[in-house]
C-alpha cells in the first residue's frame, strides 16, 4: 500500500509515527502489520520544507533507510502523488481542502479508472458531505453522482502524539455507507499510531475536542502543576525539569489507571483521604471553579471545531 500525505504539524507527526512503527517492528522482528505501507509520498509547498522532512526520515530510519520508501515532492506534484497512491491523506487546514480537491488534475488522479482509492481527511471540522462537494465539484453533495471509478472518503482525527504512536484516533465515514472494508483498512492503518475508535460522524466534533485538542489542555495543566510547586513553606522547590517530569508521569499514572478500568471517582477517593492534603488541593479547585472552567473549555472547543469549515475558503 502506498499513501500520500500533505506535510504540516499533523502530517509530520503521522509520518514519524508510521516510520517508528516499522523501525520498531523490524527491531523486535515483529510479524508484519495487516496493512503494510510500502511507499509514502509527502508533498510540501517549500523546498526548505522538503529538507526538513528528509532529515525527519533519516533521523528515524537511519542510514540503512529500512521501512517504507519515503519520497518528498513539491505540491505541484499532488496530482502525480495521488495517481501513484491508493490512500490519499489530506492534512491541510480547513481553508485549503476545497482548492486541493476541486483541482481537475487531482480529481482525475483520485478517480482513476478501475482503481478504488481512499481519501482520508484529517481536516478539522470539515464533513464528508463537504469533502464530497469539493471532490465531485458540485454545490450539493446529493448531486455527487459516482463516476465510473470509485473513491471512498473516510474521516479521521488523530492527535499530535501520533509521532510517539500514542495517538487516540477517531475514524468515521458517511452515514448510511456500508463500505466497511475501507473503514477497516484505515482503522488498521491508524492503529499503527495508537488506539483507534470508530464513531458516527455526528459525534466527530465532540470526539475531536476530546481526542485531539485536549492534548493541549493536558499539556497546560501538567506544566501549570509543575510550576506551582514553589511554595517556600513546603520546603525547597524542585528544579523545573524534575517538576515537569514528576507532573507528567503522575498524569500518565492517572491515565493508565483509568484505561485499565478504574473509575476516576474511585481514584479520587483513594488518594484524597478525609482531612488529608489532597483534599485541600481539591477544595481549592472547586472554590476556584476549575471543574466548571474545564467542562466549558472542552464544550466550547467542540463548538469551535464545528465552525472550522464555516470560515471563508481560500
Ligand atoms: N495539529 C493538531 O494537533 C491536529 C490534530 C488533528 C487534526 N488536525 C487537523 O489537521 C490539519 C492540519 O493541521 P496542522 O496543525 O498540521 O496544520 P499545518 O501545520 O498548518 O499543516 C497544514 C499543511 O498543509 C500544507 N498545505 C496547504 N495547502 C497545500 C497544498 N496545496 N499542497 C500541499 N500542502 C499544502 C501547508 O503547507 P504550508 O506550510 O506551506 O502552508 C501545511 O504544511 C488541520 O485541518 C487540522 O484541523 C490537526
Amino acid at each position: 500500500m502506498s499513501l500520500i500525505l500533505l506535510k504540516g504539524k499533523m502530517g509530520t507527526a503521522i509520518l514519524r509515527g508510521f516510520l517508528s512503527y516499522y523501525k520498531q517492528a523490524q527491531q523486535i522482528c515483529e510479524s508484519p502489520a495487516p496493512v503494510q505501507i510500502s511507499h509514502i509520498v509527502v508533498t510540501v509547498r517549500q523546498p526548505s520544507e522538503a529538507n526538513r522532512i528528509v532529515s525527519v526520515v533519516h533521523s528515524i530510519q537511519g542510514p540503512t533507510m529500512d521501512g517504507p520508501v519515503v519520497s518528498v515532492w513539491l505540491q505541484d506534484s499532488n496530482e502525480q502523488a495521488a495517481r501513484q497512491s491508493d490512500i490519499v491523506i489530506l492534512a491541510c487546514k480547513p481553508t485549503a481542502f476545497d482548492s486541493i480537491l476541486r483541482d481537475n488534475n487531482m480529481r482525475s488522479a483520485i478517480f482513476e479508472e478501475h482503481v478504488s482509492k481512499i481519501v482520508v481527511s484529517i481536516v478539522g471540522g470539515v464533513s464528508i458531505a463537504q469533502l464530497k462537494q469539493s471532490l465531485y465539484n458540485v454545490t450539493d453533495a446529493q448531486d455527487a453522482a459516482a463516476p465510473s471509478s470509485h473513491c471512498t472518503i473516510v474521516r479521521v482525527i488523530p492527535n499530535i502524539a501520533a509521532s510517539m504512536r500514542e495517538s487516540m484516533t477517531i475514524v468515521s465515514m458517511a452515514p448510511n455507507v456500508t463500505e466497511d472494508e475501507a473503514v477497516k483498512r484505515i482503522s488498521e492503518l491508524f492503529s499503527q499510531l495508537g488506539p483507534v475508535i470508530q464513531l458516527p460522524e455526528s459525534q466527530f466534533n465532540n470526539a475531536s475536542a476530546l481526542a485531539s485538542s485536549s492534548i493541549a489542555f493536558y499539556a497546560r495543566i501538567i506544566s501549570l502543576f509543575a510550576s506551582g510547586d514553589g511554595s517556600e513553606t513546603a520546603g525547597e522547590p524542585l528544579s523545573p525539569k524534575d517538576a515537569l517530569r514528576i507532573s507528567a508521569q503522575a498524569a500518565r499514572g492517572a491515565s493508565s489507571l483509568i484505561l485499565e478500568g478504574e473509575d476516576p471517582q474511585h481514584i479520587l477517593s483513594q488518594v484524597a483521604t478525609k482531612g488529608g492534603s489532597t483534599q485541600v488541593g481539591l477544595r481549592v479547585m472547586e472554590d476556584s471553579h476549575v471543574p466548571d472552567a474545564l467542562i466549558t473549555a472542552i464544550s466550547e472547543c467542540a463548538e469551535a471545531t464545528a465552525m472550522l469549515s464555516k470560515v471563508e475558503q481560500k
